[in-house]
């Protein structure tokens, strides 16, 4: 049976309307969507429409497609209710197993048995959750970041048995809403950016733990220097072409695999891999160049600066944790 695609996709469910489940009702009536909500938490249809209200402003400033509105939403007390007539189902309970296969089987009850049936879930695997789930081959994670109603990056995972027209259909929905799909392609605990955030996470922890830094100095050291440029260049391609040879040059002189730095613990810097990190980061540049890029993200960053200066605190009260600075 094909699986309905984003142009046939009005009605948009929302099973859990906690804090995610919110932030895909404001993009999803910003895009002119139907949403429906299940919730059985007292109030908190209340608590939904003063949260889109509140965000309704920054969506307009985005720009709403034809028809949005926030009347376009309804909240039910019953999974079976929101998903009869839905065209796209999102699940955003709170992150427990047994629960999420609990209401995927729920789910797949009472909806058209042609509807992609997603998991906001941020790292638990999809092979898992559709153990219950009549169709499974149409459920996928699409696992958003908050604020999800501005930030474009949702990690698209499939599990065995969902196939290639639900992740690929799932892809064009949420592009249809503004974002970015980024494929998962092997279902890891985590996915890709949380495996990143836990990792530094961890580190600054350490960091801590140690009388290292205090948690503002965490903070600055990431925001105030490499969380700018990974903005722009991301992690990889911030290294690639911040020296004459690349990726390669930085794994075999500044940065090789036996530097201590960390607690976590690298994989073998072999010639091979290095070939082939350095290879995925030429690939990725495509047909532009290193000192095109370098210019473009000198520009970019002067304006980030610029914006953050604008609109984020002054100095002073920021939060950096100044230094006493002497003549
Ligand atoms: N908070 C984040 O930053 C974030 C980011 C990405 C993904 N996620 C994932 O999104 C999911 C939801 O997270 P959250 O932060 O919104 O949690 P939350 O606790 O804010 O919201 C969960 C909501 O689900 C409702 N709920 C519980 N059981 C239900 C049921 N049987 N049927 C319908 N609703 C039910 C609760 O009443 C609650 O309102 C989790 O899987 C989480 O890992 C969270």
């Amino acid at each position: 049976m094909e699986l309905k695609g984003h142009s046939r996709i009005k009605r948009f469910a929302q099973i859990g309307g906690g804090a995610i489940g919110m932030g895909w009702t404001i993009r999803g009536l910003a895009n002119g969507l139907d949403v429906t909500i299940a919730d059985p938490a007292p109030g908190i249809e209340k608590r939904i429409r003063a949260e889109v209200e509140a965000r309704w402003p920054i969506m307009e400033r985005q720009g709403l497609k034809p028809g949005a509105s926030p009347d376009r939403m309804k909240v039910v007390s019953s999974i079976a209710e929101a998903v009869a007539d839905a065209d796209f189902i999102q699940e955003n309970v709170p992150e427990n197993l047994d629960l999420k296969v609990r209401v995927f089987k729920e789910i797949s009850d009472h909806a058209a048995p042609d509807v992609i049936i997603a998991s906001s879930t941020s790292g638990l695997l999809p092979s898992k959750i559709q153990g219950m789930t009549k169709g499974p081959e149409r459920v996928i994670v699409a696992h958003p970041f908050t604020p999800l109603y501005i930030l474009p990056l949702v990690e698209i995972a499939g599990g065995e048995k969902t196939s290639e027209e639900a992740k690929k259909k799932a892809a064009g929905f949420y592009a249809s809403i503004g974002m970015r799909p980024l494929e998962v392609r092997k279902e890891v605990d985590g996915f890709i950016s949380d495996r990143l955030q836990v990792a530094m996470w961890h580190e600054a922890l350490h960091l801590v733990k140690e009388g290292v830094a205090t948690i503002a100095e965490i903070d600055a050291a990431v925001n105030g220097g490499p969380g700018l440029r990974w903005a722009v260049t991301g992690l990889a391609m911030t290294w690639h072409i911040s020296g004459d040879r690349g990726l390669q040059g930085s794994m075999r002189g500044i940065n090789t695999d036996d530097l201590n730095y960390s607690k976590l613990k690298p994989p073998r810097f072999t010639d091979d891999f290095i070939d082939e990190v350095h290879g995925q980061a030429v690939d990725a540049m495509g047909g532009r160049s290193a000192s095109d890029m370098q210019r473009r993200r000198d520009e970019t960053l002067l304006k980030v600066i610029e914006v953050i200066r604008e609109n984020w605190y002054p100095q002073g009260q920021d939060g950096w944790p100044e230094m006493q600075q002497l003549d």
